[in-house]
């Protein structure tokens, strides 16, 4: 048995002996939904600042937001939504675990809305969603269909103020009641299954310090900086990894 078949057996039945799993999510669960990611070669940060000429962290920040709200809607257009994005392997295992009562939360850093998608209901979603936007002047609420669908800057049909995504941008505080939720539930969980994050975002990647036990599982294709607080680390495809796992647990998906 090589080394990657003894550490799916291993999760395996990490999952089978534990009742409150929670997955800590990155935007390597999607890639294999064919959305890119942000930081690995082709993704979204070397193709904005390719495009735009400037440094990403500057593009996605609040300030930038204001002072162009036109790049601001191009680049989300052109970049960051996949609308027709299906749940691949990794989202699907996850919902399985959900529905068998096994993963009591999925906290994402992910705005794609794949995980609900995938049929998860208890999900913290720390930078919001692509899904959820607002007018910044009345608050109105729009789905996703009005933004993709205005010529440039979406205005609201209410009051003609600018309606933005519902997302965290650098700059900006993550949701109190989301961040509250999000802990509770690690603090309380059995096992914390991290898949796809190069948990270098804080304060999101800070959550998974408050982690009590030490079934700590790390599936990510890279290196991240917690790979010494793993007891389980996997260094392959997330969907890949998932789909053999729930194979051997026998747990239909
Ligand atoms: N399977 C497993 N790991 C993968 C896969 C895959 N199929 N594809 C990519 N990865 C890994 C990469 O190796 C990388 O370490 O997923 C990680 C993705 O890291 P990032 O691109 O930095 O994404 P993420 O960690 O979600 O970024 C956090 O930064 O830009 C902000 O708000 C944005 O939520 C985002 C936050
Ligand atoms: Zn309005």
């Amino acid at each position: 048995m090589d080394e990657l078949e003894e550490k799916i057996e291993r999760l395996a039945s990490m999952i089978s002996e534990s009742k409150r799993i929670v997955a800590f999510t990155g935007a390597g669960v999607s890639t294999e939904s064919n959305i890119p990611d942000f930081r690995s070669s082709k993704g979204v940060y070397e193709s904005i600042q390719k495009e735009y000429k400037q440094p990403a962290e500057r593009l996605l920040s609040h300030s930038y937001f204001e002072a162009h709200p036109e790049i601001f809607f191009d680049y989300l257009r052109r970049f960051l939504v996949f609308p027709d994005a299906l749940p691949n392997d990794a989202h699907k295992s996850l919902a399985a675990l959900e529905r068998i009562g096994k993963l009591s939360c999925v906290v994402t850093q992910n705005i794609d809305g794949l995980h609900t998608k995938a049929g998860n209901k208890n999900v913290c979603e720390l930078h919001g969603s692509l899904y959820r936007n607002y007018c910044i002047k009345c608050g109105e609420k729009y789905d996703l269909d009005f933004v993709l669908s205005a010529k440039d800057i979406p205005r609201c049909k209410k009051c003609g103020g600018i309606v933005r995504p519902d997302v965290v941008l650098y700059e900006e505080l993550l949701d109190e009641d989301v961040m509250e939720k999000a802990a509770n539930e690690i603090i309380n969980a059995d096992m914390l299954l991290i898949m796809g994050t190069s948990l270098a975002v804080y304060p999101a990647a800070g959550f998974i310090r408050y982690f009590r036990g030490e079934n700590i599982v790390i599936i990510n294709r890279d290196a991240t900086p917690y790979d010494g607080s793993a007891k389980l680390l996997i260094k392959a495809k997330a969907g890949e990894t998932m789909r053999a796992v729930m194979n051997k647990c026998k747990i239909e998906f």
